[in-house]
């Protein structure tokens, strides 16, 4: 900006601010504590206009003083002059949210002012309100405070003007731009009236029931207002009646901008293939190696990168209007890539949450709200920068999103403490298939169980969760101990599963099982890793150890003292890395070519058993690259299975993850080792849960089953619903029939309405 003209503010109230481009075209005419009246002088117009920037007062008696002076003081305006800034007042209900309502008498005021010049609202472009409260749940107000009104004949001199809402940093208002010479966004082709038209009486209605639309707001806001709404009417009219139009991505494309006629930040959130940035948008947050291109999978014919939630509202409404599908992305860990892959064969839209990363601590109340673009990396750094002494029950890897993970579960090194991330929800904000903004009180209890589990990408987008934060001790202790067969493994995990899942619920043993160099010259064993974290320090977990599970043989020198924050950085292979490592979106160290499965078990295996596993994969090495057994008891198991939809609770002794890893391009090495791992899952059906055969939903697995591309009936989908989610399945299915019996939020796996 080459030079601005400021007014100081009162206290933390008023202010103003005027930025502009060149020096030679703005002249200052007179200001005051509330205003500032500029002449702009225009050379292309050869024309001079008046730009009177203002801050009216919140208190209602001095803002009525203020508009008489502004009465009197207009006389020397001209005709062709602009007023705008904070009004500090609305001209309708619909421009604030939260807070008490007003009654529709108290905006008389504002509007006879507006309406005493004939003003013309120019409208805007961004978020809906340019001013909030910051305050937290149902006290939190929003309101459009901010405005510009134009006077007619300003209006027909700039017809391309638009006012566009920018975010700010450090203020509760946003900033507001005007661009007198907008250029129309690169997607809106200019609206023409066609003769034509007039033929066809349909037209005729179609302009008589847009202009019946009710506009709240000034007399000639409504003229305004209506005009464009019987524009917008022709328009989808016009589209309605080009019935073989296959376009759907420019049709896609023309809703978005008629969704939000005066916005062109939409445009800027929009990648289509023709966008050069399209590819790196999507491969930004493709985790496994075999979704990469050239692979043969299904791509997003549009993506969109919401800044605001709006843009997600109208993604919505439009992915609705034109038969497209929805994919929503957090972090992109689906291990099937169904947040940014369709196996239905339906052009879809990716909406890539990417922008909606922001996290809120509030220490004193141990709460955060963490918008689901988030990732759980960033949201363990947030919090262990605001307390040592709080943290939360989630996943291991940083890069993991917690739109997705929190939906589907969230198990981590303290879940048998605290339980998953989903047991610590208590708040969230969902925008529904009717683009409704709901919380928890407005989307109901139902609605809100459903998302904590059951996989929120079936019920609406989850634009933020609200968690309850959780203590931990300032001193945490870690260890990692290895035991080969010839080290006695088979027994040592043997003894596990009867004590993992006992055991202090403040002590959790992850199991890894690898094969292994053996101790004998050119042999392969298995090797077992008991990877573990301790919520307290070494000096009690010795102790501990010894009286529960001494075949492991834990000594002090196996442990590792260190704060709750590191032990994030040492279970993700982080170790003596800077925290700010946690805030890394795309680590490559967690991108591979990698197929899952999971299983639960409820019974320990026998010896024999575990032997003949050992056996297996030691013989047939393709299948699996790594097992996990993850011990489940304590907090997990006192939460009632049917409280959330994640159903694995008391009886579950641990959940098995599969995987295998291999690192050949192509279809043929895919096909092969998912092939492998196939084979080994069915080799591990004694062993585990049966009738159903449980499985975890967020290592989501489409062997389990997928549903049709048209309808899929209940018992069909029960056939997987019943493996992610047991006696929860049927509720899942009642709640999708009440909040989306259209259908519309659907993958390969979600879940049907009736
Ligand atoms: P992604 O963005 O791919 O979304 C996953 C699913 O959720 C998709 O169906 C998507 O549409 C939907 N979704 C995403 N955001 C949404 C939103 N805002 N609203 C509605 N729906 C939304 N799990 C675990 O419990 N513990 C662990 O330790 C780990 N560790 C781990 C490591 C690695 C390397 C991977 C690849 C995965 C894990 N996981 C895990 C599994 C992980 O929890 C699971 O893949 C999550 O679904 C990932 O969530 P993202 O948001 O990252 O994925």
């Amino acid at each position: 900006m080459d030079s601005f003209i400021r007014v100081d503010p009162v206290g933390i109230a008023g202010g103003l601010a005027l930025f502009w481009k060149g020096t030679s075209m703005v002249t200052l005419k007179k200001m005051c504590s509330w205003f500032i009246d500029v002449e702009i002088f225009d050379a292309s117009l050869n024309k001079s206009w008046r730009l009177v920037n203002v801050y009216f007062s919140s208190d209602d008696t001095i803002r009525k003083d203020q508009w008489e002076s502004f009465i009197h003081y207009k006389a020397c305006l001209g005709p062709d002059w602009v007023i705008w800034g904070d009004m500090n007042d609305l001209t309708c209900a619909e421009e604030k949210q939260g807070g008490n309502a007003r009654s529709s008498w108290s905006f008389r005021g504002f509007k006879n002012f507006i309406d005493a010049y004939g003003l013309v609202d120019l409208g805007f472009s961004g978020y809906l309100f340019t001013w909030r409260n910051n305050r937290s749940g149902s006290d939190y107000v929003q309101e459009r405070l901010d405005r510009v009104l134009a006077t007619p004949s300003w209006r027909i001199l700039y017809g391309q003007a638009v006012v566009t809402h920018l975010e700010t940093v450090g203020s509760d208002h946003n900033a507001i731009l005007l661009n007198i010479r907008a250029a129309p966004s690169f997607f809106r082709s200019p609206f023409r009236f066609d003769a034509r038209w007039i033929e066809d009486e349909e037209s005729f209605s179609v302009v008589q029931q847009a202009w019946a639309t009710p506009i709240q707001g000034s007399k000639s806001f409504s003229v305004y207002k209506k005009i464009q709404a019987c524009r917008h009417a022709l328009v989808d009219w016009k589209k309605r009646k080009r019935s073989n139009s296959a376009d759907t991505h420019e049709n896609f494309l023309q809703c978005l901008s008629l969704q939000y006629p005066n916005s062109n930040s939409i445009s800027k959130v929009i990648y289509t293939r023709y966008n050069s940035s399209y590819e790196s948008v999507l491969e930004s947050a493709i985790r496994l190696e075999q979704f990469f291109p050239p692979a043969k999978v299904p791509r997003p014919l549009v993506i969109v990168t919401p800044l605001l939630e709006f843009h997600i509202q109208a993604a919505i409404n439009c992915s609705k209007q034109h038969g497209m599908q929805l994919r929503v992305r957090s972090g992109g860990h689906d291990y099937e890539g169904l947040s940014y892959i369709s196996y239905q064969q339906a052009p879809f839209v990716m909406l890539d949450l990417v922008n909606f990363q922001s996290i809120t601590i509030d220490v004193e109340n141990s709460t955060a709200w963490v918008q689901a673009g988030a990732t759980i990396g960033q949201l363990y750094y947030t919090i262990a920068k605001k307390s040592p002494t709080l943290g939360f029950s989630a996943g291991v890897c940083p890069t993991v999103g917690v739109g997705g993970h929190f939906s589907g579960g969230g198990y981590g090194m303290m879940s048998r403490n605290y339980g998953i991330a989903a047991d610590n929800i208590i708040d969230a904000r969902l925008i529904d298939v009717n683009g409704r903004i709901l919380d928890r009180k407005s989307m109901g209890e139902d609605l809100f169980w459903a998302i904590r589990g059951g996989g929120a990408t079936s019920f609406g987008v989850v634009i933020a969760w609200h968690v309850k934060l959780l203590p931990v001790p300032e001193t945490v202790t870690v260890f990692t101990v290895n035991r080969t067969l010839e080290q006695n493994a088979t027994k040592i995990v043997h003894q596990w599963q009867s004590i993992a899942e006992k055991i202090d619920e403040k002590l959790l043993l992850r199991l890894f099982l690898t094969r292994a160099n053996s101790s004998q010259y050119g042999k392969e064993t298995v090797q077992a890793s008991f990877v573990t974290l301790y919520l307290g320090g070494v000096d009690t977990l010795l102790p501990l150890m010894q009286q529960s599970f001494p075949e492991l043989g834990l000594v002090r020198s196996d442990c590792i003292e260190m704060s709750w924050i590191e032990s994030i950085l040492y279970f993700s292979g982080y170790s003596g890395e800077p925290l700010e490592i946690l805030l890394n979106r795309t680590s490559s160290s967690y991108t591979t070519y990698f197929k899952g499965k999971s299983d639960y078990v409820t019974e320990p295996i026998s010896e024999i058993g575990l032997e003949s596993i050992w056996k297996r994969v030691l013989e047939y090495p393709e299948e699996v690259t790594e097992m996990q057994f993850s011990p489940y008891g304590g907090r997990l198991s006192e939460v009632s299975a049917t409280a959330t939809p994640f159903p694995h609770r008391a009886g579950t002794l641990y959940s098995i993850h599969y995987g295998v890893v291999w690192n050949k391009a192509g279809e043929n090495a895919l096909n092969r080792n998912r092939r492998a791992i196939r084979r080994f899952y069915s080799f591990m059906t004694p062993y585990v849960t049966k009738n159903p055969r449980s499985a975890y939903l967020n290592y989501r697995d489409l062997d389990i089953g997928v549903n049709n591309k048209g309808n899929t009936s209940y018992e069909q989908a029960s056939i997987w619903g019943l493996k992610y989610y047991g006696i929860n399945f049927e509720r899942l299915v009642h709640v999708k029939t009440r909040v989306d019996p259209g259908n519309f939020f659907r993958n390969e796996q979600s879940i049907p309405p009736l």
